[in-house]
């Protein structure tokens, strides 16, 4: 009986026009051999399915959509034999889920993948919205595809790290399309310019975040201003450790303010500078924190005292550099200007704590080290100093010795030539 589906099969096979692989590669594939033959639509249907990630694990048209693929013609298709055709928009999910969320047959395929799409979906926006009714939002084939899903990790992927943030855009950043939702769409556009954006996308740092990585891959929903903190922390955690030591965490949580956010935006983080930090234009401080108020003056004693960190690493380093023009050995002071350079990054993390007192405590090991890197290059520009003088002094007396010994002998000589007495 098998022999004969085989070589049926294979004849159905021959006498389609351009038929794939899909429909070669099993005995018993008579959906893909019979669509690849209707028309342009089903044709580009079976071609897709043979980039498909399902189809590279063995999967059938019917894998997906029922029937009976032993069949030949159109009887495959026998509700009766299991068929359930295209799915509804709406019921997409539940369709994918089928095997996606059965741990005991996913397990056959990789023991340690996920399992948890459907049930984090039904969390997202996204969801809530789809079993309202919704039909603009995402269902798992946006984001995926069709007929040609890919694993995530392949770098064609809709989903592959660096593809991420366009695919959100595709809806997100139509303005048109999301229009029924009064929701801003320039996540993208401030995003690409952003320090993660322009990571992840121009110089692909590896561990730039990506929409997912603050949204989740299957959970979107905008984080809650309680919530942001969390999602920075993922990357930032020292800074969060800090900020929740801070006086800013009760405070801006009881005043409703977007924790890291509200002085680094969500999708418009930009590389912060000095001027971030202080009382002087441009300063963030200075938004909440008027003249006389405590967190005034502890700001601007925090910018005050990065900006003398700051001189005395110019400092050292210039002293060091008219040393080293003098050919002295300062090795170790090139040692002390690096660990003045990691103090200053320390430093400026732990403005966090958003405390005048733990800012001098953290930098006070950067002025130690500005101090010993002074006194070592003063100590070499003098020891080049007393060389010279040195050298002077004995060329000096090398010279008055040799005039000396010239003087001695011309004397010696004279009183040679002169005739005996008589
Ligand atoms: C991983 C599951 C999966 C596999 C495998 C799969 N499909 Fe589909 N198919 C779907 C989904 C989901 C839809 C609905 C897509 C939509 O509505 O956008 C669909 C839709 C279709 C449609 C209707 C298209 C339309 O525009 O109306 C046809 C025809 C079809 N599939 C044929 C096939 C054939 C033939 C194969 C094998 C070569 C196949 N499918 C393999 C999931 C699958
Ligand atoms: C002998 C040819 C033939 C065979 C075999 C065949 N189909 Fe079809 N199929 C068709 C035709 C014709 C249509 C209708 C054309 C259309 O809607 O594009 C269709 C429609 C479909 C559709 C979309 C319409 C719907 O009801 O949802 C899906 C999905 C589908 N087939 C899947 C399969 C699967 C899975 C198998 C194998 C179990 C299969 N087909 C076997 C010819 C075939
Ligand atoms: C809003 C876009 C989006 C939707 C909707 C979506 N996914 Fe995903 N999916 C992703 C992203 C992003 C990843 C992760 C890529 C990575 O790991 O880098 C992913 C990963 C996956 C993976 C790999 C394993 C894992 O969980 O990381 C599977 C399987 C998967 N999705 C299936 C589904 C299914 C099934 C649905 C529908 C219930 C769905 N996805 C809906 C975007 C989406
Ligand atoms: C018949 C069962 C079945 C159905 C239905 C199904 N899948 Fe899959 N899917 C699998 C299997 C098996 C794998 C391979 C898993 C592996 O090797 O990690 C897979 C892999 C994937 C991957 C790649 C995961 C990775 O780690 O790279 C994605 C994405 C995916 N499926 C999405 C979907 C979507 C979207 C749907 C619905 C349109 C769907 N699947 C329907 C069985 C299914
Ligand atoms: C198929 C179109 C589509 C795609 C693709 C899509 N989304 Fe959405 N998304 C929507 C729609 C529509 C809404 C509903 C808007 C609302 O919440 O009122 C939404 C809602 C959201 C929300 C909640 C917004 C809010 O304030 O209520 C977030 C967050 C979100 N999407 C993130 C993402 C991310 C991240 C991706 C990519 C991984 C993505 N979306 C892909 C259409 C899409
Ligand atoms: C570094 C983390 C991060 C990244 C990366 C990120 N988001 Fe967001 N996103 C947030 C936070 C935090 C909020 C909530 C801000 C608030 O409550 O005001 C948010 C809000 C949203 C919203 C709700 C509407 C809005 O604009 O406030 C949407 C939609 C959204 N993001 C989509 C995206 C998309 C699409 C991408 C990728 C292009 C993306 N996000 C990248 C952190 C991020
Ligand atoms: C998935 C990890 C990840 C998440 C989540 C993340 N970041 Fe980042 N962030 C990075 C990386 C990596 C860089 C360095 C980018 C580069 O190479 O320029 C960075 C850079 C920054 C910078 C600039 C640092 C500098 O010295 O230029 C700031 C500010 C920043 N992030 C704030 C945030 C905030 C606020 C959030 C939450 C809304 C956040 N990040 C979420 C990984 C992350
Ligand atoms: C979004 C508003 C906001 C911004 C921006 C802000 N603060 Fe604050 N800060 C507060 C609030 C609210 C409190 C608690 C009430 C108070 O004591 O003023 C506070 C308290 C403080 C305190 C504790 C004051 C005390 O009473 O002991 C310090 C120190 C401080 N902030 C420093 C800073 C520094 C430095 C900056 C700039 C990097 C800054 N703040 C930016 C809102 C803000
Ligand atoms: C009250 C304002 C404020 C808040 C709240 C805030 N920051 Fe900052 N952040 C700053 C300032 C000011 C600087 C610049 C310090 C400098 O360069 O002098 C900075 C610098 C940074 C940097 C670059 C320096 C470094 O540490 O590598 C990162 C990353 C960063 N912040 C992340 C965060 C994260 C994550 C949170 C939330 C846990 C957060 N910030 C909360 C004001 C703030």
């Amino acid at each position: 009986m098998k022999t004969t589906l085989l070589i049926l099969s294979l004849a159905l096979t021959a006498t389609v026009p351009a038929t794939g692989q899909v429909a070669r590669k099993s005995d018993s594939g008579s959906c893909a051999a019979c669509h690849a033959g209707l028309d342009a639509k089903n044709r580009a249907i079976v071609r897709g399915y043979e980039k498909d990630v399902h189809f590279e694990r063995g999967l059938l048209c019917s894998d997906c959509h029922g029937g009976d693929p032993a069949v030949k013609d159109e009887d495959a298709m026998d509700p009766a034999k299991g068929f359930v055709g295209t799915p509804e928009w709406s019921k997409i999910p539940e369709f994918c889920a089928r095997c996606h969320s059965n741990p005991a047959y996913m397990r056959h395929f990789n023991p340690l993948g996920n399992v948890d799409q459907l049930e984090k979906y039904r969390t997202s926006r996204h969801g809530i919205l789809l079993a309202k009714g919704d039909k603009k939002v995402a269902v798992c084939t946006s984001c995926h595809g069709v007929h040609g899903t890919l694993a995530v990790d392949n770098p064609n992927s809709p989903v592959y790290r660096q593809n991420i943030p366009q695919t959100c855009n595709r809806c997100h950043g139509d303005a048109a399309y999301m229009a029924p939702y009064r929701i801003p769409t320039d996540q993208y556009g401030k995003y690409a310019r952003s320090v993660h954006g322009v990571a992840l996308l121009e110089k692909h740092t590896k561990g730039a975040p990506a929409c997912n990585d603050c949204h989740g891959n299957h959970g979107a929903v905008p984080p809650g201003v309680n919530d942001i903190e969390a999602v920075c922390v993922i990357c930032h955690s020292i800074n969060g450790e800090l900020y929740d030591q801070s006086p800013h965490r009760d405070a801006f949580k009881a005043a409703g303010f977007k924790q890291c956010a509200q002085c680094h935006d969500h999708h418009l983080v930009f590389h912060p500078t000095d001027a971030m930090l202080g009382v002087g234009e441009g300063a963030t401080c200075v938004e909440c924190h008027s003249p006389g108020e405590a967190g005034y003056v502890a700001a601007a004693r925090m910018r005050q005292f990065l900006d003398s960190l700051e001189i005395r690493q110019t400092q050292a380093k210039s002293l060091l550099d008219s040393a080293r023009v003098l050919d002295m050995d300062v090795a170790d002071g090139e040692a002390l200007v690096e660990a003045i350079r990691q103090n200053l990054i320390e430093a400026r993390t732990a403005t966090h704590a958003f405390s005048d007192k733990h800012l001098a405590e953290v930098g006070s090991k950067g002025l130690v080290a500005a101090q010993k890197a002074d006194s070592l290059a003063r100590a070499a520009i003098f020891e080049h100093k007393f060389r010279r003088l040195g050298f002077g002094v004995a060329t000096l007396i090398i010279t008055g010795t040799a005039l000396l010994l010239f003087l001695k002998i011309r004397q010696i000589e004279r009183r040679k030539r002169k005739p005996p007495a008589r």
